[in-house]
């Protein structure tokens, strides 16, 4: 059969899927937009007899990470052994079939990264510079980017982290936010000087933008398999466009691969630098265990490099690690890069940090057995151009409606006739039977492989899946049409011919879907007596008459309204309330002793009037049970003069004076500031006198 797109029999595939940052469970963003689409692919080309390879791992490193482990309380060590083992037992439940699952946090890894750093370094690649970073003075440490949010230059949303901000999507260096806060301390950073080692990507905008243009640059011929997702191009042309930056390959933090230069104490190779080298790494490890030699699959020309990622990891993917693997100059470059969007929930973006997610493992609870449903589900709507949104009532629709009325209420008619009227064995069929309506179904059968196939080679599994579960519509429609059930009682023979070409779309959509949702297929493969099948058996003749098939109890249940209700109650009852980013974070810790230096109390504003000159002042006369006293306050924005006579407020009576426009301002009222900037009074409740003491 003709097949345009179809590899060369000594091609090679090398599958790679983001490594997960260790940090946090993996929600269906996470498998939508990287992991189901390198399951389905890896599947496919496993059961069409490429040369295919698809590996993974946990991303152990970087200020994520430590971040996590500093809010938590615990060592960076506890955090990751903790998200490698839930990470994986996602992956587990959802049947991704890696054949190696790594972590970058192994000594191998070290020593591989490390390795590649100092080729690097040798050749000349990095530019070592002494520079200004942002040092936080109160938490004593150079921040990473990560740890410095403040205001988004280009979208102005607040939150933004000084490598990105996640509203609008920019990438971002630190020193470009407005109102730069370290998250560690609260405090402002500072700058200050050290020395890192930088990727100057400017020099390599030239060969970039061929090679993100062609798609390839390994001097392969270049087929269409092979043409790269718009949006991905796009967004690496306006990155080069925009002019590519030095990149610091290094960072000052003590969790990670150290940086193998003598002296450089402190520091550590920047987690962009050591994570995809993850992918040798596993790639090593999967050698290693199985007899093979890895280079194959890195070094060598016979070989297709296919990155799945999210689209917030397209830069790192694109540009930087093939500027890297083609400086170190035995590497093969990335073929193709197909990311996807993201895929929103409910309405809105999914977040971990406001708990707005749901998450395979409890996905997994709430629906045991059902991982081929969600499978189903965000392949179906998987985020491949743009991004897409997953909703409870539109799960339980593609469930109710094409899981369980086309797909499995086909397969139980086609397995309870054929026991009712044939004892479970497969009839005979004469060809010179077969109507219009046969040839038509055999017909569709013939081509659907290679339909389904090359969707999948050109990553277009949304397409390749509405392909395959057409098979299974055309097969129910049939068979609702041809009415064997009335047919049998009169016509016999032509009953046999129906059931034949139904057996065989059944078992043409156990194979056809088998990446898509593996445990059906296998389910429907063993019932059907041809476990194992490879993709090319996919034909309109797999079954031969006298084929023994067993019953199968219901595929797929019917989801009950009441479980959509439930799911929308859990969602909306877990959300947290704020955007951690928008709350400023806890400034370090005090003892009981410093808190008991604070004498606060009870307070009656006597007068109130402006201070000449100065905007935002009010002068307050205020009675504090001990004395009358002049207190200034940063309010007159806020309130007139006349609004704050007459009320109780709190009031910080230890505060050494200072002398302000020439007033001398003697304590401090306390104000609660809201995240839209308003100012309230901290007011003692009713029944409070002047004098009386907050503890
Ligand atoms: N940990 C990153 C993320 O979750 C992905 C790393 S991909 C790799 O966004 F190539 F660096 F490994
Ligand atoms: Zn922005």
């Amino acid at each position: 059969m003709a097949d345009p797109v179809s590899p060369s029999d000594t091609r090679r595939l090398m599958m790679t899927s983001a490594l997960p940052y260790a940090n946090g469970p993996i929600h269906i963003g996470h498998i939508a937009g990287a992991y189901l689409p390198g399951d389905i692919r890896a599947r496919f080309e496993r059961l069409s007899g490429t040369d295919v390879l698809w590996v993974c791992g946990s991303d152990e490193h970087g200020a994520a990470i430590t971040l996590r482990a500093k809010n938590d309380g615990v060592t960076p060590r506890e955090i990751v052994d903790h998200y490698h083992a839930d990470m994986q037992a996602a992956f587990h439940g959802l049947d991704m079939s890696f054949d190696h699952y790594s972590r970058t946090s192994s000594s191998k890894h070290h020593q591989i990264a490390q390795d590649f750093f100092t080729t690097l370094l040798k050749k000349g690649s990095f530019e070592v510079k002494t520079d200004a970073q942002f040092y936080d003075p109160e938490a004593s440490q150079f921040l990473a980017d990560r740890y410095i949010t403040g205001t988004c230059p280009k979208c102005e949303a607040p939150g933004a982290f000084g490598d990105q901000c996640e509203k609008c999507g920019s990438a971002l260096s630190p020193k470009e936010l407005i109102d730069p806060t370290s998250t560690l301390s609260g405090a402002t950073p500072v700058l200050k000087d050290t020395t890192l080692w930088y990727l100057p990507m400017g020099n390599h905008e030239d060969w970039l933008k061929e090679y993100i243009e062609q798609g390839t640059f390994n001097g392969q011929p270049h087929h269409d398999a092979q043409i790269w997702k718009a949006h991905v191009t796009g967004q690496c042309r306006s990155w080069i466009e925009g002019g590519l930056q030095s990149r610091a390959m290094t960072r000052d933090l003590d969790w990670g691969v150290p940086v193998p230069v003598e002296g450089a104490d402190g520091k550590v190779l920047y987690v962009w630098l050591d994570a995809p080298i993850g992918y040798i790494t596993a790639t090593m490890e999967w050698a290693e265990a199985n007899g093979k030699d890895w280079k194959d699959w890195w070094q060598s020309d016979q070989t297709d490099l296919v990155h799945y990622i999210g689209k917030d990891n397209i830069v790192f993917h694109c540009l930087i690690f093939p500027i890297l693997l083609r400086e170190h100059g035995d590497y093969i470059l990335p073929t193709n890069v197909p990311a996807n969007a993201f895929m929103n929930l409910e309405g809105d973006k999914i977040s971990t940090s406001r708990n707005w997610a749901v998450w395979v493992t409890e996905y997994l609870n709430d629906f045991p057995e059902k991982s081929d449903e969600l499978r189903y589900v965000l392949a179906s709507i998987m985020p491949e151009q743009k991004d897409s949104e997953f909703t409870w009532t539109d799960y339980r629709e593609r469930v109710n409606n094409e899981l369980a009325d086309v797909l499995g209420n086909f397969i139980n008619r086609v397995l309870v006739l054929t026991n009712k009227y044939y004892d479970g064995v497969a009839p005979a069929f004469d060809p010179h039977s077969a109507t219009e309506a046969e040839h038509a179904v055999l017909e569709a059968l013939r081509i659907a492989p290679a339909r389904v196939g090359n969707f999948i080679r050109r990553n277009r599994f949304r397409d390749a899946l509405q392909e395959a579960m057409g098979v299974a519509r055309l097969g129910n429609k049939y068979m609702t049409e041809q009415e064997p059930w009335k047919v049998q009682k009169t016509d016999p023979k032509r009953t046999e011919a129906i059931m034949h070409c139904c057996i065989q779309v059944a078992a043409n959509c156990s194979i056809l879907l088998e990446p898509f949702i593996p445990r059906t297929a296998s389910k429907l493969q063993e019932a059907l007596g041809i476990e194992g099948a490879i993709w090319n058996t996919a034909t309109p003749e797999i079954i031969p008459a006298g084929r023994v098939l067993t019953q199968l109890p219901i595929l797929f249940e019917k989801i009950d309204e009441s479980i959509v209700e439930a799911q929308l109650l859990k969602l909306h009852a877990s959300r947290a309330t704020e955007p951690e980013s928008e709350i400023p974070p806890s400034k370090p810790e005090m003892t009981f002793e410093d808190f008991q230096k604070l004498d606060l109390r009870v307070g009656e504003v006597t007068a109130c009037e402006r201070v000449p000159k100065a905007d935002k002042l009010l002068q307050l006369t205020i009675q504090t049970g001990l004395d009358e006293r002049t207190v200034l306050s940063g309010i007159a924005e806020h309130f007139a003069p006349e609004e704050v006579v007459g009320r109780r407020v709190t009031l910080l009576v230890n505060l050494a004076p200072r002398k302000i426009r020439g007033i001398e301002s003697q304590g401090m009222v306390l104000m609660a500031e809201s995240a839209d900037g308003s100012l309230r009074f901290v007011t003692p409740e009713e029944g409070t006198q002047p004098g009386d003491i907050i503890s």
